[in-house]
């Protein structure tokens, strides 16, 4: 009978650690899928030109590839129910997740830059309502990701989050008429890791990997965070 038991929970802890991983793996892939979508909208969005309203079509489709793309990966995730993420599990998204805020900075960046172009072709109030949109389903998505991030993580992952959050923000100031917020100045992520390093906040190992996949570990975006350079 004990060793049943100890059997059937050997078996539940097997099964917590497959889902655990599989729940790790929708994450990542999600990221990847946003990450993707997202400079797709901002190669459509470079491609704007003022005299010709034909070239804003692609960008609306674009945009709402992406935001039905985030509420599918959304759903997935709250099909993982309660499930936490372990420290570690946590950890390995780090770098994605920064690389997410920076792909969200340059698109922020890119569109501030078009704003007499969208004005010129009218379509100031709809670029406000695609991104209440993207803040909407970004907010719903961070928060099935956030929910599972361990306590000693967790700050961490919030001040990556708020970087994204912060560049939405931007964007709808912007076009909402406060032009003193309109800045286009994309995030240099090179600069930013180089500026890390100098300033011991990351080790130069540390700061390999990051490098190879264009993206910053966890001890990087505190001071990321911090530089805001
Ligand atoms: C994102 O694009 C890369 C490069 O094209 C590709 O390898 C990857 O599979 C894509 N990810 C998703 C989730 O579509
Ligand atoms: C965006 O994706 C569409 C296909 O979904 C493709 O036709 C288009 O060329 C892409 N645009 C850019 C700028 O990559
Ligand atoms: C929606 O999410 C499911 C589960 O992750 C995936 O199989 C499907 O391809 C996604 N559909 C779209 C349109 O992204
Ligand atoms: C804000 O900027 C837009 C174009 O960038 C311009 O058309 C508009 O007049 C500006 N508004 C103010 C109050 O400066
Ligand atoms: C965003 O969400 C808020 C609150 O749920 C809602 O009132 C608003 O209509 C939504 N906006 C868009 C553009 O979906
Ligand atoms: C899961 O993580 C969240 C966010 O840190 C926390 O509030 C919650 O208590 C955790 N749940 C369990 C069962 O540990
Ligand atoms: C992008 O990042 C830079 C540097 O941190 C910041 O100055 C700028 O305001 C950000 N822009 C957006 C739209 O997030
Ligand atoms: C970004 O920073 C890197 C490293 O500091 C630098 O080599 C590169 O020229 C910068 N790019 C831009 C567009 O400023």
């Amino acid at each position: 009978m004990r060793l049943l038991l100890l059997s059937a929970l050997a078996a539940t802890t097997a099964l917590a650690a497959s889902q655990d991983k599989q729940l790790e793996e929708t994450i990542i892939e999600a990221f990847g899928g946003v990450v993707n979508l997202t400079m797709n909208v901002t190669g459509e969005i470079a491609k704007v030109a003022g005299s010709d309203l034909s070239t804003a079509l692609p960008v609306q489709s674009a945009t709402t590839n992406l935001v039905n793309y985030i509420n599918n990966a959304t759903a997935a995730l709250n099909k993982f129910g309660a499930l936490n993420l372990t420290s570690d599990e946590a950890l390995v998204l780090g770098p994605y997740t920064q690389g997410l805020a920076y792909t969200v900075n340059a698109s922020i960046a890119t569109l501030i830059g078009k704003k007499p172009d969208f004005l010129q072709l009218n379509l100031g109030p709809l670029v406000i309502t695609s991104l209440q949109q993207q803040q909407n389903a970004s907010v719903d998505f961070s928060k099935a990701i956030l929910g599972r991030i361990p306590p000693d993580i967790y700050p961490v992952a919030t001040a990556i989050n708020s970087q994204i959050t912060n560049s939405l923000q931007q964007g709808l100031d912007c076009f909402n008429g406060m032009n003193e917020t309109c800045n286009a100045t994309p995030v240099n992520a090179s600069r930013t890791l180089d500026y890390a390093e100098d300033t011991g906040a990351i080790t130069a190992a540390a700061a390999l990997p990051a490098r190879a996949t264009g993206a910053v570990a966890w001890a990087v975006v505190v001071g990321a965070a911090a530089f805001a350079i």
